[in-house]
């Protein structure tokens, strides 16, 4: 059996249609369009409405873009994978309901929680799948709805937040294209700088967990800033050097969108061009495991084939990594 690499072959998305704007955002918190444009990058962000419709609606909706683009038989998709923070219930995984609300009725599935990292760590799997040559095809979904877990209350999380999924095919290749190397790191102690602290097996759900707003997500920005800035760097460095590249032969980063200081504090610190970076945060903020496929929907038509794309995010737990890969086809 001949290894192979595994390529993205096909992107898809879904952005719900209900917008939240800084101008919003000024009517239900203490804060300015000013304030969050100067700081973040972000002018609007996507809300899932109604919120109960799940995680699940948005997975489905970029999954059916890429069965329908690629005219694929569901019946042929091997594994579903949704890397996801926010599943549609604690049990059972959101996968399992994407894979038979798309009619992948010969796949088994399951959900990532990687934070905002989970979709890195969704390509190592997907692409372990394949490179295993026992699967053939490997859905990767990043969906988030963020706005479930997100205090209306908090203008220091508030801001930051959206709602959305991207979708990505993973498929063998012949040409060695796809998936070549990565960094993939965890570090636990930073579990206290980026969690919801109620919910869990710790700390079941209680009236008093509610009273004290601990199922909301918890964030103390300037350590997550810094440990985010310099990990992202390292690990990104740590890639290029693996593989004997400088930064000139990297064509995109395709960088977790979190805050678009950080993403110029990481192309200064990497001597990186404006062009390499893609940037879409303005639109949709921070989607969590969907910003990086959606990065890959909102910029598909730029990508041609042979092209030297790194990704790179950091999330909570602490997660991060850095993934080369080589773009597949032209659109
Ligand atoms: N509007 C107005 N003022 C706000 C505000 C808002 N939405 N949010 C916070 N502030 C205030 C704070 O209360 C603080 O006021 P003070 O100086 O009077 O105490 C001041 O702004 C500075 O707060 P700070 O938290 O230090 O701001 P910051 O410049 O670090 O920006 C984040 C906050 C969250 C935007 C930033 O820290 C960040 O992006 N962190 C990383 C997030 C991330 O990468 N997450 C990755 C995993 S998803």
């Amino acid at each position: 059996m001949t290894t192979k690499t595994a390529a993205i072959t096909a992107v898809g998305g879904y952005v719900p249609e209900h917008v939240l704007t800084n101008a919003d955002l000024e009517q239900m918190v203490d804060t300015s369009d000013e304030w969050i444009t100067t700081r973040t990058g972000i002018k609007e962000r996507r809300i899932l409405k109604p919120t109960s419709l799940g995680t699940s609606f948005m997975a489905i909706a970029a999954a059916r873009e890429i069965v329908q683009k690629k005219n694929i038989d569901p019946t042929t998709i091997d594994l579903v994978i949704v890397s996801t923070a926010t599943p549609d219930m604690p049990v059972s995984s959101t996968a399992s309901f994407v894979a038979t609300e798309i009619g992948a009725t010969n796949a088994f599935g399951y959900d990532i929680q990687g934070a905002c990292s989970g979709f890195l760590y969704g390509m190592s799997a997907a692409a372990a799948h394949i490179s295993s040559g026992r699967y053939q095809k490997v859905l990767l979904i990043g969906a988030d709805t963020m706005s479930s877990i997100i205090d209306y209350t908090d203008r220091s999380t508030c801001v930051i937040f959206g709602d959305g999924a991207g979708a990505v095919l993973f498929e063998p290749n012949d040409e060695g294209l796809g998936l070549q190397d990565e960094v993939l790191r965890v570090d636990g102690k930073g579990r206290e700088f980026l969690k919801i602290e109620a919910g869990g097996s710790m700390l079941p759900a209680s009236s008093e967990t509610i009273d004290a707003r601990k199922h909301f997500l918890h964030q103390e920005g300037r350590p997550v800033f810094k440990f985010a800035v310099s990990n992202m760097a390292a690990a990104i460095n740590q890639v290029l050097d693996q593989n004997n590249l400088t930064k000139d032969d990297i064509d995109y980063v395709v960088a977790h969108q979190a805050n678009k200081r950080i993403l110029d504090a990481i192309a200064k610190n990497l001597d990186l061009s404006y062009e390499q970076m893609l940037v879409n945060i303005e639109r949709y903020g921070n989607t969590t495991a969907a910003t990086l496929p959606l990065l890959l929907w909102d910029y598909e038509s730029k990508l041609k084939k042979n092209q030297k794309l790194l990704f790179t995010a950091f999330g909570g737990g602490f997660t991060w990594g850095a993934t080369y890969l080589t773009w597949a086809y032209n659109t």
